[in-house]
C-alpha cells in the first residue's frame, strides 16, 4: 500500500535536490494529492539501480539498508532526553494503531460470525443462503489478504526511522519546511535551511524569535532572560531561539522576512577574526559579532564596515558585499580588493587592522537577493563580485530549491579566481551545479565572452539572472539577457 510523504520528506529520503522533485511535479511526472506525493510514485520514479550512484538506495536489500545506516550515522542525535521525547511519542502512535487494529479485527471476526449465524437460520432456503454465503467468503478471503505478510515499503520504514533522528518542523502561513538535526534550536535549524525567520540577539534575552506551536511538542535548550506572559505561554508561544523540537512533527505560526524590507537596518560592534590575504591583490576580512548582536541579512546583502579611529585619526567607511551565508551569522566574510580609490582597503593592506580591532558594521543594505521560488539560477561574477554570488550560492544550496545552478566567473585582474578549489569542490558534489571560468583583462570584453557561452548553453530563458561586477561587465551583460529575451525582472544587478 502506497503511504505519503511531503516533497521535502521524499527529497530528504531519496538523496535529491527539492528542486529536482518540484520541476517533475511542474512537468506532470509526479502527482500530488493535498501536496502530498505517494511512495509508489517514487519508487517508480527512482528505481534502484538510477538511485545507487548518490542516493538512499544500493542495488540490493542489504546494501541499501546499509547505505541508509550509514546516512543515520553521519547525522547528529539529538539530546537524550529530546531522543526519549520523539521515541515515547512515536510508542503511543505505534501503541494507538496497534489498540485500532486490534478492535477492527475483533469488529471483522464478530461480523462473520453473525453472517454464519444467519446463513445456519436461512437452512435450505436458497434465496436468502446464497448472499450471505457469498458475503462471507468476500469477508474471509479480504480477512486473510489483510493479514498476509507484503514486503514493506522501504520508503515509509526509512521515513518512520528518520522521524526519530531529524524532526520535520512546518511553517505556517509558509509551508516552509525544515529538519531539526542534533542539540539545534528551531531558529539556528530554520536559519541553515536558508529561511528568514525573524529574530535579533539568538540568545533568548529580545524575545524577536517567538513563534507559536500550532501542533508538536518543543523542548527548552537553554534558560532566557526574555520572560513570556501568560496569555502568550497558553497560546503556545516560545522562543525559537532557545527551544528545540520535541516531536518528530511540529508546526509553528512564525514571522519570516518576505524581502529586504523586512529586515531592520541594525549597528553591531564586531571584532576582526583574521584578515588573510587570498590572493596579492584581495584579502579575505573575518569579522565576529559579538554572541549577544548578531547581523541579520538576507545573501546576496552588503554592509557599511567602519573605523572610528584610523591610524591617522580619520574615520573610514566603505560599503562590501557579504560573502557569507546569513545562517552563520557570527562571522562575517569579505573578499576585500585592492583599489587606488578605496582608503579602507589601503588600510587593510597596510597590516593596519589587527585580530581584535573593533570594526563597526552597519546594515544590511541591498536586494540583490534570492527570490521566492524554484527557477534556476545564473550567477555571473567579475573578481570580487564572487563575494555576493558565494553567499547566493550557499543560500540556494541551503534551500534546496533551485533545480539548477550556474556559475559564471570572469577574471581580470592577475589575481585570477582566487577561490577556484571551492567552485570546484561544488562542481563534484553537486549534480545540479555547473560553473564556467573566464579570463579576460577587459570586463566588457569578458562580458561579451559570458553571454557567447551562455548562447552556446542555450540557458534556460526561465531563470533567475544575478550579475555583480564592475560597471561595464553588469551593463553589457544586462544589454545581452535582454536581447536574448530574459525579463528585466529576472535580473538583478550589483555594480562593485
Ligand atoms: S532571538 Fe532574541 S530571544 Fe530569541
Amino acid at each position: 500500500m502506497a503511504h505519503w510523504l511531503s516533497i521535502w520528506r521524499a527529497a530528504q529520503l531519496l538523496g535529491v535536490p527539492r528542486g529536482v522533485l518540484q520541476q517533475r511535479v511542474r512537468a506532470g511526472e509526479i502527482e500530488l494529492s493535498d501536496g502530498l506525493v505517494s511512495t509508489d510514485t517514487l519508487l517508480r520514479l527512482y528505481p534502484q539501480a538510477e538511485l545507487e550512484s548518490g542516493g538512499a538506495f544500493e542495488r540490493t536489500a542489504a546494501l541499501r539498508e546499509d547505505a541508509f545506516a550509514r546516512r543515520l550515522r553521519e547525522r547528529l542525535l539529538p539530546s537524550q532526553e529530546v531522543l526519549a521525547q520523539r521515541l515515547f511519542r512515536q510508542g503511543q502512535e505505534l501503541a494507538d494503531t496497534q489498540r485500532h487494529l486490534q478492535r477492527y479485527h475483533a469488529l471483522v471476526l464478530a461480523l462473520r460470525d453473525r453472517i454464519r449465524a444467519l446463513r445456519a437460520q436461512a437452512g435450505d432456503d436458497a434465496g436468502r443462503a446464497a448472499p450471505l454465503q457469498a458475503l462471507e467468503r468476500e469477508l474471509t478471503e479480504g480477512l486473510a489478504r489483510a493479514l498476509a505478510t507484503e514486503s514493506v515499503d522501504m520508503l515509509d520504514v526509512m521515513d518512520d526511522v528518520l522521524k526519530v533522528v531529524s524532526a520535520q518542523v512546518t511553517l505556517r502561513p509558509s509551508g516552509h519546511q525544515f529538519t531539526v538535526e542534533g542539540r539545534e534550536t528551531l531558529l539556528q535549524s530554520g536559519l541553515k535551511a536558508g529561511l528568514k525567520l525573524n529574530y535579533g540577539c539568538g540568545n533568548g534575552s529580545c524575545g524577536m524569535c517567538k513563534v507559536r506551536v500550532t501542533a508538536g511538542e518543543v523542548a527548552r535548550t537553554m534558560p532566557t532572560d526574555c520572560p513570556l506572559t501568560e496569555a502568550e505561554r497558553a497560546q503556545g508561544i516560545v522562543l525559537a531561539c532557545a527551544h528545540t523540537a520535541a516531536s518528530a512533527e511540529l508546526t509553528l505560526e512564525a514571522l519570516e522576512a518576505r524581502g529586504p524590507g523586512d529586515i531592520a537596518p541594525q549597528e553591531i560592534v564586531t571584532s576582526v577574526r583574521a584578515v588573510s590575504p587570498l590572493a596579492p591583490d584581495t584579502l579575505l576580512l573575518h569579522l565576529q559579532t559579538p554572541r549577544t548582536h548578531r547581523l541579520r541579512f538576507l545573501a546576496g546583502q552588503s554592509v557599511t564596515l567602519g573605523l572610528a579611529q584610523a591610524a591617522d585619526g580619520e574615520d573610514l567607511h566603505a560599503t562590501y558585499p557579504l560573502a557569507s551565508c546569513p545562517c552563520d551569522d557570527r562571522n562575517l566574510h569579505f573578499y576585500i580588493p585592492r583599489r587606488d580609490d578605496d582608503a579602507f582597503a589601503a588600510h587593510l593592506f597596510a597590516g593596519a587592522l589587527r585580530p581584535g580591532a573593533a570594526v563597526a558594521v552597519r546594515g544590511p543594505l541591498g536586494d540583490f537577493v534570492l527570490d521566492e521560488g524554484a527557477r534556476p539560477l545564473l550567477l555571473a561574477a567579475c573578481d570580487t563580485g564572487f563575494a555576493p554570488v558565494k553567499s547566493l550560492i550557499e543560500h540556494a544550496m541551503s534551500l534546496d530549491a533551485a533545480p539548477s545552478i550556474n556559475l559564471y566567473w570572469l577574471a581580470t585582474r592577475r589575481d585570477g579566481h582566487f577561490m577556484a578549489r571551492l567552485v570546484r569542490s561544488w562542481t563534484e558534489a553537486l549534480d545540479a551545479f555547473d560553473a564556467t571560468l573566464l579570463d579576460d583583462p577587459d570586463p566588457a570584453q569578458g562580458a561579451r565572452a559570458v553571454a557567447a557561452a551562455l548562447r552556446a548553453e542555450l540557458f534556460d530563458l526561465d531563470c533567475d539572472c544575478f550579475l555583480a561586477g564592475p560597471p561595464a561587465f553588469v551593463a553589457t551583460l544586462a544589454e545581452t539577457l535582454a536581447r536574448f529575451g530574459v525579463p528585466a525582472r529576472q535580473v538583478r544587478s550589483l555594480v562593485l
